[in-house]
């Protein structure tokens, strides 16, 4: 079987990675994205497509690797925005937990590839048992596409890296996006909310290009992280789950060891691990939330730790003192931040490896899709 991707899709278009060059193109396909579900204002695009988020009690998303994470991080949208509960879970548990559904019940499957074997065998139990089964994808003509209700398009065009990136802030993209549709639905947005939130989220390509621009301090940093064994990534609410997959992405790629944590969990057990060798890495724009997360990095520096602390202007002035590295990012108002401060963490593991030489496009015992269990 040939597939024929054409000639932009396979060409690294001067980049020398693959990876790089879909990292760069993410404001563009986030653009697209967002064009195609936020154009109607009122939702009726996707009603018309057959989402109707006022029919359910709560939603079930399931998927592997970084398109579990994505839905880990919508979560936080759909549970504060649209007051409509989310569980998530990997594909490969679900599966075989044959968990309680009913028609009052949601199920969301993400994947970019649309053939993971574990997410597809999820959606499989599902079929019959849940109100709906809608599939969020990058290859439409795949099998969970197929077999799915729905199937919504992330729009993220051919992503080769193995390392998921654009199509990561796509699903986010996406995700978003539904997230204001159901509370749209769910009659929980005023005209004023519906416009400043929708607002927000057409501000996202253009944070993300502002994100592309401090690569060179993303760089720098990175140089230093190439020396270190162990790297801790923490953040709180929707960049929680960012930290995870900063965390994820840093080990595919570099084979560094990282983990992330809730920023508020480091004292019931990482912290132990804290010392000069373990850098910390906090995601952190200035929030609602900021205050909790700078006494964590006082925590973690009163132990001689070095935080990398990503945050924006005000956050650096204000909780930046003592801190090892700092990362500037743009400021960003509102719920959608954990879309751009996608990038640095896709920088960092980026640079990271191009550092250490490894394989970035190919990292060792890593496939793009992982269609055997
Ligand atoms: C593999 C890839 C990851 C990806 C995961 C889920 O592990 O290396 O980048 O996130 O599978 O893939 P899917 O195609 O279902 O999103």
């Amino acid at each position: 079987k040939t597939v024929n991707l054409g000639a932009t899709a396979t060409d690294k278009a001067g980049h020398r990675h693959f990876m790089s060059k879909e990292i760069a193109e993410q404001p563009d396909v986030l653009a697209n994205a967002l064009k195609y579900y936020t154009t109607d204002r009122e939702g009726r695009h996707l009603l018309e497509t057959g989402v109707d988020f006022s029919q359910f009690d709560r939603i079930v998303m399931v998927a592997c690797g970084t398109a579990s994470l994505a839905c880990f991080v919508s979560k936080y949208w759909f549970e504060q925005i649209a007051r409509i509960p989310v569980e998530i879970d990997i594909a490969s548990e679900f599966r075989y937990r044959e968990p309680p559904l009913n028609d009052r019940t949601l199920t969301l499957f993400v994947s970019q590839s649309g053939e993971t074997a574990d997410t597809l065998a999820a959606l499989r139990y599902c079929t019959g048992q849940a109100g709906k089964v809608v599939s969020i994808v990058n290859a439409m003509e795949s099998s969970i596409a197929r077999e799915s209700d729905l199937a919504l398009p992330i729009l993220a065009g051919p992503e080769i890296g193995v390392a998921s990136t654009k199509a990561f802030t796509c699903q986010l993209a996406v995700l978003a996006s539904l997230s204001l549709q159901a509370a749209r639905q769910r009659g929980l947005l005023d005209e004023a909310g519906d416009r400043e939130l929708t607002d927000q989220l057409r501000r996202v390509p253009g944070q993300v290009t502002e994100a592309l621009a401090i690569a060179p301090q993303v760089q720098a940093v990175s140089a230093q992280l190439a020396r270190y064994e162990d790297v801790l990534f923490l953040g709180r609410g929707a960049l929680y789950p960012l930290a995870l997959e900063g965390a994820l992405k840093l080990k595919e790629i570099s084979y560094i060891h990282a983990e992330g944590y809730a920023s508020g969990e480091l004292k019931h057990g990482p912290i132990a691990l804290i010392d000069e060798e373990m850098p910390v890495v906090v995601l952190t724009p200035h929030d609602a939330m900021f205050d909790k997360t700078v006494s964590n990095m006082q925590e973690v520096m009163a132990r001689g730790g070095k935080i990398v602390m990503v945050s924006d202007a005000r956050g650096l002035k204000d909780g930046g003192d003592g801190v090892w590295q700092m990362i500037e990012m743009p400021k960003i108002d509102g719920p959608f931040a954990a879309i751009a401060y996608a990038v640095p963490i896709q920088q960092l593991a980026y640079f990271t490896a191009v550092e250490k030489g490894t394989d970035v496009d190919q990292p060792r015992n890593l496939a793009k899709s992982v269609t055997v269990e």
